[in-house]
């Protein structure tokens, strides 16, 4: 099977190299950027991470900019990479705030020794040009009892006032979110940690604040979960924190959260490091890593030239119970072509891996076999996603979620990366997957009604 055919047509993926975490997502003047951690030099080893860049007019047909870094690692307080970090438009332009990382040579255990992490602000007039990289924070700066792991700024504004969440490793190997205050986005002042009650990991990445109808969920990506039942034996985790009634993470003062209310963003096997941004038109939309840390599966099969992608556009919307729904965002359904209704028991083959599955009322239970390899199963009391074709899943075997009702389920087919949404938006799960055969074949068992679309390449013309 070519590469070429797990090229993906609407989830973003760099032109070689590595892709990790989306960075600086933003909205500015009609435009949409999502920047991300990149190594156009992967798989040379020990490639530092900077940001590569995509750029959008409607959230479905991206643009790369340029071939190479938007933020490369070129100074000496980011020498080993320019890390994660957020987008804050302002009058003018939009302030850029990432992570330097520092890694010493030397005999370190570069956990309290070793390492620098060093907060740095660019502003851009427009999210091309890239003005001076302007140090704020260093390891001093943070509270006596960090270790020297603390990085991955969330900057917004609020209360008359900007905030700052980073996310960090404390003395106890306990993970948790510093909060800093700022009257002008530049000199910052410690304001509190967040953390849960009982330890809950070792060390939290990427923290984000979504604020929707008057309350507020802490997202983050705790490490050291792997003993815990839900986890399937995976380290590290995506998931948020609903905050208590009333409280904001913009306000100084310590604030305790409850780690049983931990929810997963997301159910399949690659998602991590997801970012959520407030578009112009006000609406939160997410896009996550459709990839993991240390993942013990093959992402880059067959000695592919390019590793992992990120998620479509997610919106996010208040569920209940303190839930967060995530659907697709309703620019995708631009790239439908052709439409196929699959009956039960039906087939359907497709000239490419790109669809658009859709079935809005359940009859019972049903199965959705994609290519034979990927079964997408409800049997009354669980949603569950397995490859029975571990060519196709390179290592990754089966994913399930609790669900005694199916109201609704939507997938997503594109080239190697499939996600799969249910319930409004309650139940999602990223999956990447290396179909072997041209075509895409979906088999249907089950009384249902599914509706497909054939889906355009968003991707076209880009490279
Ligand atoms: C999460 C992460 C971040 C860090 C970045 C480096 O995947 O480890 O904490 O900023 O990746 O690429």
């Amino acid at each position: 099977m070519p590469h070429g055919t797990w090229r993906n047509g609407f989830h973003l993926i760099p032109p070689t190299g590595w892709l990790n975490d989306p960075n600086g997502l933003c909205q500015l003047g009609g435009t949409y950027h999502v920047f991300h951690q990149y190594s156009p030099d992967w798989p040379a080893p020990s490639a530092p991470r900077g940001w590569g860049h995509f750029a959008s007019d409607d959230l479905v047909h991206w643009r790369a900019v340029g071939d190479g870094f938007a933020i490369a690692p070129d100074t000496p307080d980011e020498a080993s990479g320019a890390y994660s970090g957020c987008a804050v438009p302002v009058e003018g332009g939009v302030r850029l705030y990432y992570t330097g990382n520092v890694e010493e040579a030397g005999d370190f255990d570069y956990v309290r020794d070793g390492r620098r992490s060093v907060q740095i602000l660019i502003e851009s007039p427009d999210g091309y040009q890239m003005g001076e990289k302007n140090v704020l924070l260093r390891n001093a700066d943070y509270p006596a009892f960090c270790t020297r792991h603390v990085r991955d700024p969330k900057v917004w504004r609020g209360n008359g006032a900007w905030w700052m969440i980073l996310g960090a490793r404390d003395l106890d190997d306990r993970g948790l979110v510093l909060k800093l205050r700022s009257d002008d986005g530049v000199a910052w002042e410690n304001a509190g940690a967040a953390r849960t009650a009982e330890p809950f990991g070792f060390m939290w990445e990427c923290p984000d604040r979504v604020a929707l109808g008057g309350s507020e969920w802490l997202s983050i990506c705790p490490q050291g979960m792997q003993d815990r039942a839900w986890a399937n034996g995976i380290r590290d985790q995506a998931g948020y924190l609903p905050l208590p009634a009333g409280e904001t993470l913009g306000r100084a003062g310590d604030l305790t959260l409850d780690a049983s209310a931990f929810r997963l963003w997301d159910r399949g096997f690659d998602f991590y490091a997801p970012q959520t941004f407030v578009d112009e038109s006000g609406r939160t939309l997410l896009v996550g890593w459709m990839g993991m840390p240390e993942a013990p599966w093959e992402s880059a099969p067959d000695r592919m030239t390019w590793c992992h992608c990120l998620t479509v556009p997610r919106e996010v919307t208040a569920g209940a119970g303190g839930a967060l729904l995530q659907r697709p965002a309703r620019e995708l359904e631009a790239l439908r072509g052709t439409r196929h209704e699959l009956a039960a028991d039906g087939s359907l083959e497709l000239g490419e891996h790109r669809a658009d599955v859709l079935l809005d009322s359940v009859e019972g239970p049903i199965e959705l076999s994609l290519d034979g390899a990927l079964s997408i199963c409800w049997d009354g009391a669980e949603l569950a996603l397995r490859f029975v074709d571990d060519a196709v899943g390179c290592g990754r075997t089966a994913r399930t979620a609790p669900c005694s009702g199916l109201r609704d389920l939507r997938v997503l087919v594109d080239s190697s990366a499939v996600e799969v949404f249910a319930n409004d938006g309650e139940l999602a799960f990223a999956t990447r997957w290396f179909p072997r055969s041209p075509s895409l074949t979906i088999d249907e068992k089950g009384q249902s009604l599914f509706i497909t679309w054939e889906m355009g390449d968003g991707m076209a013309g880009t490279y």
